[in-house]
């Protein structure tokens, strides 16, 4: 198509609760300020018992499907790294809350925090085959870590819904994708744990190193000049994590890190991540949420992408902001799902933290928490049950 492929619509959810950092220094007798500014998160969305990677999936989703319904949406992208079942897609239960067709694949994929992006080249391709029919895309990602451990002060949870197809009202992307995969264990969670396992210090750096790879690969493949781009979206662990990435990258290419420059390039996309926390998947895209959602006119203008998943996969690339693209976005919206969440007291959040599903397959009602659309109804049987209110 002559006006490209790309993001048309996108639109986020978040929990029903959240933890202000206060609260967890408080308890822990940490200083403030490695929160606030060392790691830069001011505080972390909580899932509620009767919410999911799921039921955000379908939170985020809904409004995409009711602005342009869904009967060019032939495949749903799934993408996540807190998956509730080793066999089923999440997505297939999204695609029955939200009544798509049937005639459709979905799918789910997993590569750490990277899964989306996957998701969304794989879109990209199957529009460019096709370029009437339309992809839907979910990131959702519930992200948690030990009490008392250093990745606590990382967790959240959110989910993104794309609908990416040819024509695209917010996002068009063009040129190569820089490409990086390396072997390493810097941040994992074997099948028995439903708490990652991390080294911290070496997934910063295994990141980093990530950043260097893929840009390298992108030059080499002739995509735009560092100067070229008007803001970068990068992952988001904790904000912090996308100024070292950006300063990292700018010594590579020999640039001066100069303060305001790297503000500029930065400062926009982290107004979502800095209050809901890590969103694994959906943080890049969250990211560029917070960017389109906060920035003056970005009409015409190219942003960068760097998508970072553990492991390790990253991939940098590149995309154009589309004329008209204010009139179609969802500011107020979004800023409602974080306005509205309810605030928890350390112990309400240790709760439910501690909170685990039982596995003898009985008949378990979930406890009514969440006031959303979709809730986690029950377990029965060894099933999640699921409503749409
Ligand atoms: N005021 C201001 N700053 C302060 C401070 C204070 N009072 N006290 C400490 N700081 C600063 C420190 O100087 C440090 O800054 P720099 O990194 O710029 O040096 C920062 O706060 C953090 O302090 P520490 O390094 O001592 O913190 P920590 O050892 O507790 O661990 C962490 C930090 C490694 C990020 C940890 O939270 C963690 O393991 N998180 C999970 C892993 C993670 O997110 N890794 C990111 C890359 S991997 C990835 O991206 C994939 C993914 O999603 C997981």
């Amino acid at each position: 198509s002559d006006s490209g492929i790309g993001i048309h619509d996108l639109s986020f959810a978040t929990t029903e609760f959240v933890l202000p950092h206060t609260a967890l220094a408080e308890y822990n007798g940490t200083e403030i300020g490695k929160y606030h500014i060392g790691i830069g998160q001011e505080s972390m969305s909580v899932p509620a018992a009767d919410e999911d990677i799921v039921t955000l999936g379908a939170a985020a989703a809904a409004p995409i499907i009711e602005r342009h319904g869904s009967e060019r949406i032939r495949t749903v992208v799934f993408a996540t790294e807190s998956s509730i079942d080793q066999a089923k897609s999440g997505g297939v239960y999204v695609h029955s809350l939200l009544g798509l067709p049937s005639a459709a694949r979905v799918v789910e994929l997993k590569q750490a925090c990277y899964g989306a992006t996957a998701g969304l080249q794989f879109a990209l391709g199957l529009v460019a085959r096709d370029p009437s029919q339309q992809v839907l895309v979910i990131a959702s990602d519930v992200s948690k870590y030990e009490l008392d451990s250093p990745g606590e002060a990382t967790q959240g949870a959110a989910a993104v819904a794309m609908l990416v197809g040819a024509d695209p009202q917010l996002i068009r992307f063009d040129g190569p994708s820089g490409l990086f995969t390396a072997d390493v264990m810097d941040f994992w969670r074997p099948n028995y744990r439903d708490a990652a396992l991390v080294d911290g210090q070496e997934s910063i750096s295994a990141y980093l190193q990530a950043v260097e790879g893929c840009w390298k690969d992108y030059a080499e493949q002739g995509g735009h000049s560092l100067d070229e781009f008007a803001a970068f979206c990068y992952h988001q662990p904790f904000t912090k994590m996308a100024y070292k990435a950006h300063r990292h990258l700018l010594e590579y290419c020999g640039h001066d890190s100069d303060k305001d420059a790297v503000e500029q390039a930065l400062g926009q996309t982290t107004a979502y991540n800095r209050v809901i926390g890590n969103s694994y998947t959906a943080s890049v895209y969250l990211g560029l949420a917070a960017l389109l959602d906060q920035a003056d006119d970005l009409t015409g203008r190219s942003i960068g992408f760097l998508s970072y998943g553990s492991g390790s996969v990253a991939e940098f690339f590149a995309g154009q902001v589309v004329p008209g693209y204010r009139d179609r976005l969802r500011t107020a919206e979004h800023r409602k799902a974080v306005e509205r969440r309810t605030v928890l007291d350390y112990a309400g959040y240790r709760e439910l933290h501690e909170r685990k599903f039982p596995t003898d397959g009985g008949d378990y009602p979930t406890p009514v928490q969440s006031g959303g659309q979709f809730r986690l109804a029950a377990l029965r049987g060894h099933k999640r049950i699921y409503e749409r209110r």
